[in-house]
């Protein structure tokens, strides 16, 4: 989602932009574009679609300056347009904003005549700072009445015509931070825009708004000069490469085996079989239920874990959709423990539904593969999954670290409540040492899951079916395939169908059918059977076994074997491969799927 960056040196800031712009690139756009400041005028370039575009036109049009900002749109107000491309520029100021301006319609109404040059909600701020300035007010006065004015969520960096020796930035709900250089200075949505310069940063806080001076960052909160604290980012300058891949998501498909190993490594001890948790201080007795919070991949990453905690710790789960959960304002338990599921750390619903969960009195343990996000620093406890950067938009191996990540917390908390006895621990340990070589094996296997994405290409629909913990996979299933192939899909409880799918079965129709060997199999292999009885095409991701027992004209996969409380890792794997493939097959942006964006950071 938007990206923002800005800079201000003693050298020409364009190239750093757009090397900065690159690296706000995984986080999904549809526009880009960058002014600096020139004499004191501010020039700007902009073009809609991809970065390289952008590229283009500044290999045109030259755009030297010392200070400058950029930009990489999402559109939620002004349809992808160069038009509604940032900068937006008046006589008088270019900004750039990520997040919404909730009352953009009231500040234009109050405007009046005044034309604006584009579509956006970001201009109502462009215009408002403006006539601040038209009006006589400084910087330091007209800030402060911006910030008043606006509503919604922004995260702002802004050029200032004859101000060639400074940048101004101010936040509000949408994260950005503040690097400092060796006298030049930068403004960005995130640590990752600016590690290639610095990695002394420091986060602004809810309505910091700053001046950014080439050797200092004057920060002002309610009309005071504040101090925040500095840090230094552990995150590598360095850009996270394809390694020969022809999609990061193909890539990180591949590494789960990897990133598992290392993340298993961390959590159990191989010797006695038992997991071992360092760090995280938890009083498992005393919860006495647990509300995981997420969004996409992250939420069903969740879904899956409500099995594991019900039945390993019985532990009730509630499974919490962020955007729904803080507005549905339903009864919370003040002694249940809130899990923020996510990978950026950066979900504006998530992190809203945190702050809630926090004013109804939870305690917040963050699950999150960027450790140096908003949700880290807002959750009392922080578990990281250790996936390392996932730049595909659509979650593999961050979905997979979550589920690891779960299991191991759902066991510990088990051992702790006394839910599950030695014995069991070590055959779950010992199931899941097994699981990094066989999703390494699977991966080998990619061409038969090529083979059947091929077969799904012109499908118009298709349907995901599994029980117990394989459902909420098969919601996963679902929704890889819908938001990379573009092919509509659902996922169902396979006991479910019945109650409404089964009408939409036909020859036409795939049903995809997760079938691990275990105590649900039973069942979903009479399901299989419903499909096949109207003439549906089943395709069964089922283990050998389960193979021998579907009958003539099930096309299948056979998986690997694996114990049936451990299985959603593996079969996470295939879901992907296929979705992957269909993708490639249609020729879809694999890693940037359209309209869908990685960091999410608007409402
Ligand atoms: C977007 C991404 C998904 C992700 C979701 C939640 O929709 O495309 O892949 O699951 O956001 O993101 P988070 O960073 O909070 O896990």
């Amino acid at each position: 989602m938007c990206g923002i960056v800005g800079i201000v040196a003693g050298r020409d800031v364009a190239p750093l932009l757009l090397e900065s712009l690159k690296r706000l690139e995984y986080r999904g756009y549809d526009s880009a574009g960058m002014a600096v400041l020139r004499n004191g005028a501010i020039e700007r370039v902009r073009a809609e679609g991809k970065i390289v575009r952008l590229e283009e036109r500044l290999a045109q049009t030259q755009l030297p300056g010392h200070t400058g900002i950029a930009h990489t749109r999402w559109a939620t107000h002004g349809r992808p347009s160069e038009r509604n491309a940032h900068p937006i520029m008046t006589s008088r100021v270019a900004l750039v904003h990520n997040g919404i301006i909730e009352n953009f319609a009231e500040l234009q109404a109050e405007q009046g005549s005044v034309a604006y040059e584009s579509d956006t909600d970001t201009e109502s701020v462009a215009q408002l700072l403006t006539q601040y300035l038209e009006q006589g007010k400084s910087i330091e006065e007209a800030m402060p009445l911006v910030m008043d004015r606006i509503r919604g969520a922004f995260a702002l960096a802004i050029l200032i015509a004859g101000r060639p020796d400074i940048l101004v930035a101010a936040r509000r709900g949408s994260p950005l931070a503040i690097g400092y250089g060796e006298g030049e200075m930068y403004v960005g949505s995130d640590a990752l825009a600016l590690v290639p310069f610095t990695n002394r940063l420091c986060y602004l806080e809810e309505d910091d708004w700053v001046i950014l001076h080439r050797d200092r960052a004057e920060i002002y909160n309610q009309g005071r000069l504040v101090n925040r604290e500095i840090v230094y980012s552990m995150l590598s300058g360095a850009i996270t490469g394809k390694d020969g891949y022809r999609h990061f998501m193909m890539k990180e498909i591949a590494e789960q085996s990897v990133v598992l190993g290392d993340a298993l490594a961390s959590a159990i001890d191989p010797a006695s079989r038992q997991v071992a948790l360092p760090g995280l201080d938890i009083d498992w007795k005393n919860i006495p239920r647990i509300s995981m919070i997420g969004c996409g991949t992250a939420y069903l990453a969740g879904a899956v874990a409500k099995y594991w905690f019900e039945r390993l710790a019985s532990l009730p789960v509630d499974t919490e959709i962020a955007s729904e959960y803080r507005y549905r304002q339903g009864p919370v338990d003040p002694q249940a423990l809130a899990i923020v599921i996510s990978q950026s750390g950066e979900t504006i619903d998530s992190l809203a539904a945190l702050r809630y969960a926090r004013g109804k009195g939870q305690r917040i343990v963050g699950l999150l593969n960027n450790p140096e996000s908003t949700i880290a620093r807002e959750s009392d406890a922080v578990l990281p999954v250790h996936a390392g950067p996932e730049i595909g938009v659509a979650s593999t191996k961050a979905f997979t670290a979550q589920l690891l990540a779960l299991l191991i917390l759902a066991i510990q908390a088990g051992r702790a409540r006394g839910t599950i006895n030695a014995a069991t621990e070590t055959a779950l340990v010992s199931a899941l040492i097994e699981v990094p070589a066989q999703i390494a094996a699977l991966v080998q296997r990619r061409e038969e899951f090529a083979t059947l994405a091929h077969a799904l290409r012109d499908s118009q629909h298709a349907l995901y079916l599994g029980r117990g913990l394989s459902y909420p996979l098969a919601l996963e299933g679902a929704l890889k395939l819908k938001e990379l192939s573009y092919i509509h899909a659902e996922g169902y409880p396979a006991g479910e169908m019945k109650h409404g799918p089964i009408a939409l079965i036909d020859e036409t129709m795939p049903v995809i059918v997760l079938a691990p060997e275990d105590e649900w199999l039973e069942k979903t292999l009479a399901n299989i059977q419903e499909v096949r009885a109207r003439s549906g095409r089943a395709i069964c991701f089922t283990s050998a076994q389960g193979a021998r027992r579907l009958g003539d004209g099930v096309e299948h996969i056979v998986m690997p074997d694996v114990h049936p409380w451990v299985s959603p890792l593996l079969y996470a794997v295939p879901i992907q491969l296929v979705a992957y493939e269909a993708a490639v097959a249609r020729g879809t942006d694999v890693d940037q799927p359209r309209n869908l964006a990685k960091s999410v950071t608007v409402e």
